[in-house]
């Protein structure tokens, strides 16, 4: 599946600068991104045991938000992210069972149908084949697993605000992410059947998808 976005982005220059900004991360991006976080966790059932993916963990902001008694496998490719992550599992259990992993999750070891739901914060414009990484989740989910993403996504062409997220994003991807990529195109495109999507975070900014595997 071709990539609609028109900008390229590098695998190893992400990893390379979300280690450089794990030290910082949760300063700079840790609360402006808490409510989309906050809003994309309310679409999650909450069924004690199950097991959980969450892609692109970072430094855990999210660890938090899970239901009680979750089993939460954590992977990102930053390890300067997963060692923030550790260091905050240290302090805060809140009595899951965490794993966490230094893993690309466009290529996971994980067997087929292992999760009852994937969560990809602010992950899936960071990644240079996001049909990939869609194609990654449509896998190890189970069938009638829930996933659920949330971040920056391009709407409907002819809004001035699209055609700056176009005009931007070569610049915001050497910040960290691309903002012209459509992501709910992208998921459906790449088999997941996508139930329901609303913008969150200031101004409606982001995107808040909310999907299944059929
Ligand atoms: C914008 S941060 C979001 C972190 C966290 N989910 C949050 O809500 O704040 C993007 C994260 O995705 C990770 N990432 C980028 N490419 C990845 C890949 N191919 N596999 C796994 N993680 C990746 C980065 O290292 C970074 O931690």
């Amino acid at each position: 599946m071709k990539n609609q976005s028109k900008t390229k982005i590098n695998g190893q220059y992400m990893e390379r600068l979300y280690s450089f900004y794990s030290p910082f991360y949760d300063f700079v991006f840790g609360k402006a991104l808490e409510p989309g976080r906050r809003e994309a966790f309310k679409y999650l059932s909450a069924r004690p045991g199950q097991k959980i993916l969450e892609i692109g963990i970072g430094t855990g902001t999210s660890l938090p938000l899970y239901p009680p008694h979750s089993h939460i496998v954590g992977i990102d490719i930053a390890e300067g992210m997963i060692k923030k992550a550790r260091k905050r599992l240290a302090t805060k259990q809140n009595g899951h069972i965490v794993e966490l992993h230094v893993m690309d999750a466009c290529n996971m070891t994980f067997p087929d149908n292992s999760f009852d739901a994937v969560i990809a914060s602010y992950v899936i414009t960071t990644v240079p084949d996001p049909h990939k990484l869609c194609r990654e989740i449509l896998r190890v989910l189970r069938p009638g697993g829930q996933v659920i993403a949330v971040q920056h996504s391009r709407g409907e062409n002819g809004h001035l605000l699209e055609k700056a997220k176009d005009v931007l994003a070569p610049l915001f991807v050497r910040i960290g992410f691309t903002t012209d990529l459509d992501v709910p195109k992208v998921m459906r495109e790449s088999g997941l059947c996508i139930e329901h999507v609303c913008g969150c975070n200031i101004f409606h900014l982001h995107r808040l998808i909310v999907g299944t595997k059929h």
